[in-house]
């Protein structure tokens, strides 16, 4: 079991502005794109090199570059696309799966309401992205999927975790490393992450 807490100061001067009630939807979804990328720079700090030889305008060099096949990064629907967007910028080769789910208000289950993904992913790392990890019941379900079509290798990226969530879904998937921003407080009556930040969803679209 492997929890990694990204501390670098941009990400917690960004995710403070975006916790402030006050921050607009417009930029509430520029800082989550901005902070995707430095979450994403972590995400794949380890991520294996081969070389491949090329010609530089001077000589040959065998030049470091990725090795293996396209990594995927699954998308948890909504807010996970938030999180999407900036790692495509970092890796613009990399597959997409989406995983629609939303959590019930009264029981507060992840209920699936769509899945798509690569046919082949037990032969690719997925980085499974949500900005959330409250009861961890929706990060569970996205994994519990994405190992019923093949993979294993995973990672979960999120923003803000409760400490609730994180031992969840630690003990559910103790194979899968977690990255996130920050680990809050606890979790309130209603499910929410406090002090957290809001339904990411609703705060990313302007949806309440
Ligand atoms: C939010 C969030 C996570 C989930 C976390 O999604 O993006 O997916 O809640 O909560 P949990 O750990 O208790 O499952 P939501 O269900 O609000 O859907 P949305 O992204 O479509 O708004
Ligand atoms: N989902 C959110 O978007 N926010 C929370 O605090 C908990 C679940």
């Amino acid at each position: 079991m492997s929890v990694t807490v990204v501390n670098h100061p941009l990400v917690q001067h960004k995710l403070t502005i975006m916790r402030n009630k006050e921050t607009s939807t417009a930029g509430f979804r520029r800082l989550l794109r901005e902070i995707s990328l430095l979450l994403g720079y972590e995400v794949t700090r380890d991520l294996e090199l081969t070389t491949t030889r090329i010609e530089t305008p001077l000589q040959p060099m065998d030049a470091p570059t990725l090795e293996g096949k396209k990594l995927v990064f699954a998308s948890v629907l909504r807010a996970g696309n938030g999180l999407l967007e900036g790692l495509l910028d970092l890796v613009p080769a990399a597959r997409v799966a989406h995983v629609g789910l939303y959590r019930d208000h009264d029981t507060l289950e992840a209920v699936e309401y769509f899945f798509k993904a690569p046919s082949d992913l037990g032969d690719r790392l997925v980085i499974v992205v949500d900005p959330m990890l409250a009861t961890a019941n929706s990060a569970i379900a996205a994994i519990d999927k994405l190992k019923s079509r093949g993979a294993t290798n995973l990672r979960f990226l999120c923003l803000l975790a409760a400490p609730e969530g994180i031992e969840r879904f630690t003990k559910a998937h103790p194979d899968v490393p977690v990255f996130t921003a920050a680990i809050d407080e606890k979790l309130n009556e209603k499910g929410y992450i406090v002090p957290g930040l809001g339904d990411a969803g609703d705060r990313m679209y302007g949806t309440k």
